[in-house]
């Protein structure tokens, strides 16, 4: 599976179906639906930058050459100021039709080993809803550490809902992966 899983540039034609998949229940996922959102901004920030921006990015993910879902990452700066605190946020959507394939966890671990690759920043953090159980294994299969409970932060599905603050460090990340041939 990992072999044929791969991150990519995101281009015109994913935005249609990214637009198809994520706009229902079903397709974002029970703990992933807020309702509708305006996707015209997917085009807009296509035509801005490829979704490749210096405080926050995207990427498609590909198995077997067809988009099945998205990474992203943004800024946080939860912890102090911007300049000299920030880290990395990830989040994932895979398609309805692939999830429970193993593809998440190998996107969320190529995103992290990208992110690490590719920029200098020490910490990555990921939330889930406490609900959300496949997440909660992707991150723990990866290293991440729980860090505690964000109590009733998220409206969604008409209550409030607990989120799992985790997160991953640099030094973690390198004495976990092999190093590279
Ligand atoms: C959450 C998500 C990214 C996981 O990706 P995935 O490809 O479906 O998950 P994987 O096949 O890699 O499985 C990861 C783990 O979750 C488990 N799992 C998968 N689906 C599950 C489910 N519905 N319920 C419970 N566990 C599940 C797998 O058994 C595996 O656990 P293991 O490593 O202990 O065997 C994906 O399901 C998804 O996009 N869901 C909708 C959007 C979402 O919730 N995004 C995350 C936002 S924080």
């Amino acid at each position: 599976m990992a072999g044929e899983v791969a991150l990519r540039k995101l281009v015109d034609a994913d935005i249609v179906k990214i637009e198809s998949q994520f706009q229902c229940l079903e397709g974002a996922g029970e703990s992933q639906w807020f309702g509708f959102w305006n996707t015209a901004k997917l085009r807009a920030r296509l035509a801005q930058d490829q979704f490749i921006g210096a405080q926050d990015g995207a990427l498609a993910i590909a198995f077997q050459d067809e988009i099945v879902g998205k990474v992203d990452w943004f800024t946080s700066t939860t912890w102090g100021r911007a300049n000299t605190s920030a880290c990395w946020e990830i989040a994932v959507g895979i398609f309805a039709d692939y999830r429970g394939q193993g593809i998440g966890t190998t996107a969320q671990r190529l995103l992290v080993d990208y992110l690490f690759t590719h920029y200098p920043r020490h910490r990555i953090q990921a939330t889930t809803a406490a609900e959300n159980i496949a997440e909660q294994r992707v991150l723990e299969s990866l290293g991440f550490t729980l860090e505690g409970t964000v109590r009733q932060a998220q409206w969604r599905g008409g209550a409030w809902h607990d989120q799992l603050l985790y997160s991953l460090l640099r030094d973690e990340w390198a004495a976990a992966e092999p190093a590279a041939p």
